[in-house]
Order: structure tokens, then sequence, then C-alpha cells
């Protein structure tokens, strides 16, 4: 018996399928080339934006054939896409011949999933939301890298964004487990780095009793003796402190790396956009990373089309991109995601300006990239 994983979307959702693949082995899966010689494929998807969930859709009404031509094959949709009720049911709608349409929270209990469509029946289980489950291995799927969850979910509610609704709200691992398995990784001296995972790492620990800071986990972690570099994301720049600066400064083990991201550079839109900074406090934080971490990289993620965002606007993130001069960006245009409130704005962008937007965004990039000779 074979599984084989198909995995859409960020780092989380990579690890959660190397979590995935571990219970499958449990049960006595191995791991398939690909999905023809799988007896169980599964589906981890994205729900960030709808083109992500346009290729799930696709992706998944193509096995009706395979699975007409061998009845026993299992079909599993899971992650971020099947966490929201209506596209839950929407899949199970449009393909009847998919087996376990499970959320993000559910994902413990896959093995007795799988276990209740062998006898028969097919499941349907969502919303519940769960504690981080730190029963399950991972087996590790990237190289030189081990990733290292350290907190779920999101309490910060950006207008665009659908993680807080599909990965609840910020739930951080006790620090001692988290070093327990990073001491583990390092004895095993197959990985060259060690990469932090969670939407915020920054607000790591305050949701603990007592509280731990990111800063503090940070430098326990370089203290656990031997050779591997640290990395870490996401950081959300209202919570990147001076003192996790400080932090990735002193400390060799931490990759002077620095993924922050601004969205926008215009005020009226990061208010729009709930992110609780402005364009001013952002520069003052690139500022500070550059002072004191000369030669860091810093790159960032930008959403342009987001509703209301008018050219002027638009031209703020431009000039923003210009002024930092990242070593590298995302640009994504925005996407309504249902349940959110930007989505119910009036005065959504039409998708030719995005893509104008997109584009011009991206070639600022280049252009930046090529004159300051960055990767
Ligand atoms: N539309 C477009 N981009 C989005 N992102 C998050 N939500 C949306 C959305 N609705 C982007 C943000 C985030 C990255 C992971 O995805 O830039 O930082
Ligand atoms: Fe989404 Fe904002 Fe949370 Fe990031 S910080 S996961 S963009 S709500």
């Amino acid at each position: 018996m074979k599984y084989y994983i198909v995995t859409y979307g960020c780092q989380m959702n990579v690890h959660e399928s190397e979590k995935l693949a571990a219970i499958c082995e449990k049960m006595g899966y191995e791991c398939a080339e690909n999905k023809e010689e799988a007896d169980l494929i599964i589906f981890n998807t994205c729900a960030i934006r709808e083109g992500a969930e346009d290729r799930v859709f696709g992706n998944v009404g193509a096995l009706k054939r395979m699975k007409k031509e061998k009845p026993n094959l299992i079909i599993a949709v899971c992650g971020c896409m099947t966490q929201k009720q209506t596209t839950a049911e929407l899949m199970l709608r449009r393909f009847p011949f998919v087996d376990i349409v499970i959320g993000t929270f559910n994902l413990p209990n896959f093995a007795a999933y799988v276990e209740a469509v062998k006898a028969g029946r097919r499941q349907l289980e969502l919303y519940e939301e769960g504690d981080i489950d730190e029963t399950i291995p991972y087996k590790r799927t990237s190289g030189e890298n081990a990733w290292v969850n350290i907190m779920q979910g999101c309490n910060n509610f950006c207008t665009y964004c659908i993680v807080p609704y599909v990965r609840g709200r910020e739930k951080s691992r006790k620090e001692e487990n988290i070093l327990k398995e990073i001491r583990e990784i390092v004895a095993e001296k197959k990985y060259k780095q060690i990469t932090l995972l969670g939407q915020n790492v920054n607000s790591y620990g305050k949701d603990l009793n007592p509280q731990v800071s990111f800063a503090k986990l940070l430098k326990d972690i370089c203290a656990i003796e031997g050779d591997f570099k640290l990395w870490f994301m996401t950081s959300h720049p209202k919570d990147l402190t001076d003192e996790v600066i400080d932090v990735i400064a002193k400390e060799d083990k931490i990759l002077k790396d620095i993924h922050l991201p601004a969205q926008s550079g215009n005020n009226r839109i990061l208010k729009a956009m709930n992110r609780v900074y402005t364009r001013e406090k952002y520069l003052s934080i690139i500022e500070k990373i550059r002072e004191k971490i000369p030669n860091c990289r810093i790159t960032s993620d930008f959403i342009v089309g987001f509703p209301t965002e008018t050219e002027e606007e638009f031209e703020d993130t431009m000039s923003l991109v210009e002024q930092v001069k990242y070593d590298s960006i995302f640009a994504f245009m925005y996407s309504p995601r249902e349940g959110t409130v930007a989505s119910k704005m009036a005065d959504q962008i039409p998708l030719e300006t995005k893509k104008k937007r997109v584009n011009a965004l991206l070639a600022l990039e280049k252009k930046i990239q090529k004159q300051e000779g960055k990767r």
C-alpha cells in the first residue's frame, strides 16, 4: 500500500505534510513516486488566495477517472481550504468520490479517518479548534533543513487574510518541548539549518504561563551546542522588538535574513488592512535592522489592488520598495476571501489594474536587484 501527498501553500503546510507522511507510514503505507501508483492520495490545501483554491478543485476533479478504475483508492482533502465549512461542503458536493474532507485541526486523527473509510464510512469532520499536537513525529523531507513549528494560529485579523479563520487563535508550544525537539534534530547531525515556523513568530510565548519572549526562545536555542544555522518566519513588523533585533545581531547561529512583510507603503491602506503600523514606523524598524545588522538580507510581501487602493496609494508602495531596496519581494494581487472584512469593502479593484500594478512592482524589484547586485 502506498501514499502520495500533494502539498499547496506555505512552509507550515509543507511541514504538516511531513506529519501526514509519518502518520501514513505508521499505518503501514509506503511513499509512492506518483499519484498513479498510490492507494491513498492526500491533498494538503491552502486558502490564502483564490488561485490556490482553484488549483485544488482542478486537481482533485481530475482524479474522478482514476477512482473509477481503482475503487479502493482513498482520496483525502485536508488543510486550510477545507477548514472552511462552505468550501468543505462544496468539495463533497462537487466530488462525491472524495472520501475524506477534514480541516487543519483534525489532522492528528487522520489515521482514524482512513480506517473508518476502509470500514465503509465517509467522513466529514471540521471546525473543532484543538491544541497543538505533540504526539505525532515528522518524516522530515526538506533535505538539510529541519522545520520546527513553534506556534500556530494568528490573532491579528489583517482585514484581507483568511488565516485567523482557518488556523484559529495563536497557540504557542511549550518552550521545553521546542528545545527538546531541536536537541534531537541537532543530535541526528543530518541537518545544517533549523527553520522555526509560525504565522507570527514574534508573538511567540505571549499565551504561555509564564510568558516566554521570542528573544528568549532564540537565545535558548542558540545555546544548544552543535553546528547549525537558525532561521525563522514569518515576522509581523508590529511585534519585532529591539530585543529580537539585538539577538539576531549577536548570535552567530542566526541567519542574517529577515522576512518582514510590509504589505503596503501607504498609511491609509495599512490602516484599512489593520496592520497596526505606519510606513514611518516600518521604515524605522528597517533602519534599526540596517544599523545593528549590516548586510542583513531583508525581504517582504506586498499586496497590490487592495479594495479602494488608488494609483497614488500604489505609488507609495513602489516608493517604499525603492527606498528599502529589498533583497527580494513577493508581490500578490489582492484576492477577496469569503468572511474577511476586506472582501465586503466597496470599490474592489479590477483585475486588469491589479495585474498592471503587480507587474510594475516586480519590474521595480528586478531593477533594484540588478542595480544593487542582490540575489
Ligand atoms: N490576497 C492576496 N494576498 C494575500 N496574502 C494574504 N492574504 C491575501 C489575500 N487575500 C499574502 C500576504 C501574506 C502572504 C503570505 O500572502 O502578503 O504576507
Ligand atoms: Fe494573515 Fe495578518 Fe495573521 Fe499574517 S499577521 S497570518 S497576514 S492575519
